[in-house]
């Protein structure tokens, strides 16, 4: 049988489980998924999909919007910061488009792990182009950690912030932003966010409120940030920047799928998911 050495949290292992099973199943994402045991994802999985049994598509259609932003609008030129990048191998993804292109992910625990798994299985050529920073993104460290590892702030920069906004306050989450603000714009933002249920059909509201439940619950949190598209429009205007998209969730599955079968507006009222993805410049 194959040894997988390295294991990690349910919350973790679960949404590793969801993305491994379509989104990393090629090229360096796909060996380093092989090499983490994510045995301990399967019970919370059980759990979320008894709220709902398709939970996992909202993951999915997520990942594959950001993925596609991305790829849209890397250049030679970017560089790519990953907010809370976790143990997710979304940089492993990135260099398979993209060789050239200068990652720095940042996350306040699991980084040493991480290494050790890249210096595994990557070739020289391409770890070095990935700097990974263990550091609270709330801290005032970050931007001095970042200039440490030769991140250059004159050059145009995709920052992503994928499954974080939930967890920092929206007074923090705005500081963050403001400090990769630029006078030229050539910065783009690329987060997910999730909406008030007031904002979601009685049904979808008590389903997604289960669901981020047991999350909070698993992680110990005491709260959960919520934001909608009217109110980071506001911000975003208020450090100078530019909305560009908004994706719902309907939006993201025609793209991923072709099809609207989970996430129809007109089967669905209100969509059985409160989580949607944007882009700004800044
Ligand atoms: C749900 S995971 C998201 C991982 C990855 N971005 C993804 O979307 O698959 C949340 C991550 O946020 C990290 N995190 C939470 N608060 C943080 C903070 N203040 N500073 C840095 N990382 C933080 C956690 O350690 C965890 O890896």
């Amino acid at each position: 049988m194959e040894s997988h050495p390295y294991q990690l949290s349910a919350t973790s292992a679960m949404v590793l489980l969801w993305a491994k099973d379509e989104i990393y199943q090629t090229g360096y994402a796909k060996q380093y998924l092989d090499n983490v045991d994510l045995e301990a994802g399967h019970p919370l999985r059980l759990e979320c999909e008894k709220a709902w049994d398709h939970c996992h598509e909202i993951l999915r259609n997520r990942k594959h919007t950001i993925f596609k932003l991305i790829e849209n609008n890397l250049n030679k030129t970017h560089q790519l910061i990953i907010l809370a990048s976790g143990l997710d191998p979304l940089a492993l993804k990135v260099l398979d488009i993209n060789s050239e292109t200068k990652i720095f992910e940042i996350d306040i625990c699991n980084m040493d792990v991480k290494q050790k798994m890249y210096d595994s299985i990557l070739p020289q050529h391409l770890s070095d182009q990935i700097t990974l920073i263990s550091s609270d993104i709330t801290s005032k460290d970050v931007h001095r950690k970042l200039a440490q590892a030769n991140y250059d702030n004159t050059i145009p920069t995709i920052i992503i912030a994928e499954g974080i906004t939930y967890y920092v306050s929206n007074n923090f989450l705005w500081k963050i932003m403001a400090n990769f603000q630029t006078k030229s714009h050539h910065n783009m933002v690329i987060m997910d966010y999730l909406i008030p249920p007031s904002q979601m059909n009685t049904n979808n509201a008590i389903i997604m409120t289960q669901i981020f439940g047991l999350l909070s619950t698993k992680l110990e949190l005491d709260l959960i940030t919520l934001l909608d598209y009217e109110s980071i429009s506001s911000q975003v205007n208020q450090l100078n920047g530019t909305m560009k998209t908004r994706f719902k969730m309907c939006d993201m599955e025609l793209d991923r799928i072709g099809t609207n079968h989970f996430f129809d507006t007109q089967s669905y009222p209100g969509q059985v998911s409160g989580v949607e993805v944007c882009h700004f410049d800044i």
